[in-house]
């Protein structure tokens, strides 16, 4: 039977997770919203600027987190606003160096075709034939990973890292060894769970789990959406945290986390708090987007 709260969730900003020890987390996996994506959250934020103070904001409260030598792993990608592209993984990436973390890694992930959401501008062309109009449909996104320092090997027990063994097999049918992973992504159609949150698929956090940390280890999403990362981290008997602002996402996290209920190890242990400085977002956010789409 496992103790009592391993898992916690907490509802709030992330800019402040006094919840958390430092040092006390050995992997983050996470995505921040898309600056002011039109089909996720148009003007959640007032401008660009914001939208970087919050992700530096971030940064250095994961830092004092985050255990020495571990990884952040950031899903992130340009945005696309009225024409105008935000370069978000530069300056991402800018600013976690600056904030003393090692660049390790860039990712590229690939989704199959067919499974565009945003803008098909591609279209352009074929009815523009020539120079000039080329403006392709955007597949991918990155998953930049960041080092908090050097990590010690020889710290992980024997036994532990047994327990964590990496499956060859699919590391090589896969082709987890590349720097780009084809994997499909979740739509946020109707009736699906993950509706109106822009949420990744599982495989991610799943291969970054089980690349990035052991078993018995602390995951955790500061912008927890549906809970995807807290879900696979629990799955691969990792333990979970996950900080969400938006507080109509509760119901949401409850049914994928399947809190309450009784699972192979007993019924599990989460700790849900929730703090004065939780917002009511989804509901505005989806008002907004379906009123752009009838003035489309
Ligand atoms: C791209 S979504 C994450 C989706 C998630 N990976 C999933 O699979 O469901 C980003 C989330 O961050 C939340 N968020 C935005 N600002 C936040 C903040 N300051 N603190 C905590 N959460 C925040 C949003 O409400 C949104 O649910």
């Amino acid at each position: 039977m496992r103790t009592k709260a391993e898992n916690k969730i907490i509802f709030g900003d992330c800019q402040n997770m006094e919840e958390l020890e430092d040092n006390s987390v050995h992997l983050v996996v996470t995505s921040p919203p898309y600056f002011n994506a039109p089909f996720d959250y148009p003007d959640l934020f007032e401008s660009y600027e914001q939208f970087l103070d919050l992700i530096r904001n971030v940064a250095k409260e994961l830092k004092r987190v985050l255990d020495s030598g571990r990884i952040a792993a950031f899903v992130v990608d340009d945005t696309l606003i009225k024409g105008k592209k935000y370069p978000v993984v530069a300056d991402i990436t800018k600013i976690f160096i600056e904030e003393g973390y090692k660049y390790r890694e860039r990712i590229v992930w690939v989704k199959p075709e067919g499974y565009i959401r945003i803008s098909r501008r591609s279209g352009v062309l074929l009815q523009h034939p020539y120079p000039m109009y080329y403006y392709p449909d955007n597949i991918q996104e990155s998953i930049l990973i960041f080092q908090n320092g050097e990590f010690d090997y020889k710290k992980i027990p024997t036994e532990i890292k047994e327990e964590s063994r990496i499956d060859i097999n699919k590391y090589q049918r896969e082709k987890w060894y590349l720097s780009v992973w084809n994997i499909t992504n979740v739509l946020p159609i109707n009736n699906r769970l993950e509706k109106g949150i822009a949420a990744f698929p599982e495989e991610i956090p799943y291969r970054l789990i089980k690349l990035f940390s052991y078993r018995g280890e602390t995951v955790l999403d500061p912008f927890m959406g549906s809970g995807t990362t807290l879900k696979v981290a629990r799955d691969l008997g990792r333990r979970c945290v996950g900080y969400e602002i938006d507080l109509e996402l509760l119901p949401i996290v409850k049914e994928k986390l399947k809190m309450n209920q009784y699972t192979l190890f007993g019924k599990d242990s989460f700790e849900v708090k929730i703090r004065d400085d939780v917002k009511h977002l989804r509901t505005q956010l989806q008002e907004k987007v379906k009123s752009a789409g009838k003035r489309r």
